[in-house]
């Protein structure tokens, strides 16, 4: 058993991050600070995690990026470089950024492609003028182009770390790759800013991954596109604090059989996401994406008198002095034997960035992996990192994070050429749990 059929790791790997704020600094000042040796990769799977039963670490079984051959490259709707983007963000403390200043200085964001009808609470002056949305598109795929040739890399990755848009449905534009391309021709103001980074991505063979909860690749157009290219695509909005805690937590009350009546899910947050958020549009995506998850792992129509009267709520505040340092508090009222209530409460105090960098971190060397295995399309095995994954059309959502644990795990290991550890196919392991 090997890996023969992955065409192996050579050369520098470049990491496009439309986006740089709080993630995308922390992400990039932690993958340096690891490289010198003064950090530790805390959270990262693919740094640390082993192949499930074959007591090897996954980044020996298996042909990763190693981290000295990663390069990066930015957009922005601020010019400002990486340090000083970092020192905005206030994650990482003064001692820390000094200590990589240099690289960080290296990094200077790409004028963004944006649209202030969708992230309706920023604006900036760093962004591309053109008259068409193709043209944007265009110039998006003359900046990978480009940062390709500067970089020496001749493979990238795209992760969406920028704001969170507004939330939308799918319009008639997002159905077909030619409805979409006319549509870019035409301005339509149904396709986002994401959407056109996510065109641009995936017409350069670029794999791609929404870290936020716009629709972005959500959507058939895309869809195609990726599968006409064979390019790997994945999404949406990285699962890291409350919603983790949530998709490990709900699963343990359904295998206890336990009743929960409600479920009160509360943040307060105070850096830029949370100030964009603040936006009804932009809450309204958040609010889709993390009121999701309950539904399937507490199903009502399988257990009515368990979970039919559940009560699920989230809300998200703005509060500017935790900074980038969120709280969340959750209030899980459960029912046990002969009806008697019970409260469970879960404080996380949590910072939301230093979650957030290692996922991104994951994500840019597996989907890079899976690209060449040649997997394209929706990469559903990489649910594992996402509150509303996105999945084949038909395709079952599954939440709990086991589940999606042992999916990703069967995945990595089918990319060794070894059989599946757990005996099910990993598309059938949801039926098992149910
Ligand atoms: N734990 C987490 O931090 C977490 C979890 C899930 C999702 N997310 C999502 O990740 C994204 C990034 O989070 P953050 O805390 O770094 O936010 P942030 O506000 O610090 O950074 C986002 C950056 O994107 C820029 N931007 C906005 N629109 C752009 C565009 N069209 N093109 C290029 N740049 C653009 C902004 O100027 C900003 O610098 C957000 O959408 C957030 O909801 C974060």
């Amino acid at each position: 058993m090997g890996t023969e059929h992955v065409v192996p790791h050579v050369g520098r790997l470049l990491v496009l991050l439309p986006g740089l704020g709080a993630v995308t600094t922390t992400f990039l000042a932690g993958v340096e600070a690891i490289r010198r040796k003064l950090a530790f990769p805390f959270g990262s799977l693919s740094q640390l995690g082993e192949l499930e039963g074959e007591g090897r670490r996954i980044a020996e079984a298996l042909p990763l990026a190693p981290l000295e051959d990663l390069v990066f490259a930015t957009w922005d709707i601020f010019p400002e470089d990486a340090y000083e983007a970092a020192r905005q963000a206030k994650v990482l403390s003064e001692r820390d950024l000094a200590a990589v200043e240099d690289f960080l200085r290296t990094i200077r964001p790409m004028p963004a492609v944006f649209d202030p009808q969708y992230v309706r609470r920023l604006n900036g002056p760093h962004v591309k003028q053109a008259p068409t949305k193709r043209h944007l598109a265009e110039a998006l795929c003359e900046d990978i182009q480009g940062a390709l040739e500067a970089t020496g890399a001749k493979r990238a990755v795209m992760i969406w770390c920028a704001s969170t848009e507004v939330h939308c449905t799918p319009a008639p534009c997002h159905q077909s790759l030619q409805a979409f391309e006319v549509a870019l021709e035409k301005n339509d103001p149904a396709i986002a800013p994401s959407q056109i980074y996510a065109y641009a991505a995936l017409r350069m063979g670029v794999p791609y991954a929404n870290g936020a909860p716009n629709l972005s690749a959500d959507i058939p157009a895309l869809e195609e596109l990726a599968e006409l290219n064979r390019v790997p695509i994945a999404g949406k909005d990285f699962k890291t604090g409350q919603t983790f805690l949530k998709t490990a937590l709900a699963p343990a009350l359904r295998r206890r059989l336990l009743g929960v009546q409600g479920w009160f899910s509360v943040n307060i947050l105070g850096n830029r996401d949370g100030w964009v958020l603040e936006d009804e549009g932009s809450f309204r995506a958040k609010e889709v994406t993390k009121t999701g998850v309950l539904e399937t792992l507490l199903p009502a129509e399988r257990y009515p008198e368990l979970y039919g009267g559940l009560y699920h709520k989230v809300r998200i505040h703005y509060y500017p002095p935790r900074g980038d340092a969120k709280e969340s508090w959750d209030a899980i009222d459960i029912i046990g034997w002969m009806g008697y209530p019970m409260q469970i409460k879960v404080n996380f105090q949590c910072r939301d960035s230093i979650l957030a960098a290692p996922v991104v971190l994951d994500l840019a060397l597996f989907l890079d992996l899976a690209h060449r295995a040649q997997r394209s399309g929706v990469q559903s095995w990489l649910s594992f990192y996402f509150k509303s994954p996105h999945v084949q059309r038909g395709e079952v959502v599954e939440h709990d994070l086991f589940v999606q644990y042992e999916r990703l795990q069967q995945e990595l290991r089918s990319f060794a050429a070894l059989p599946p550890l757990w005996g099910v196919d990993s598309a059938t392991t949801q039926r098992v749990f149910q």
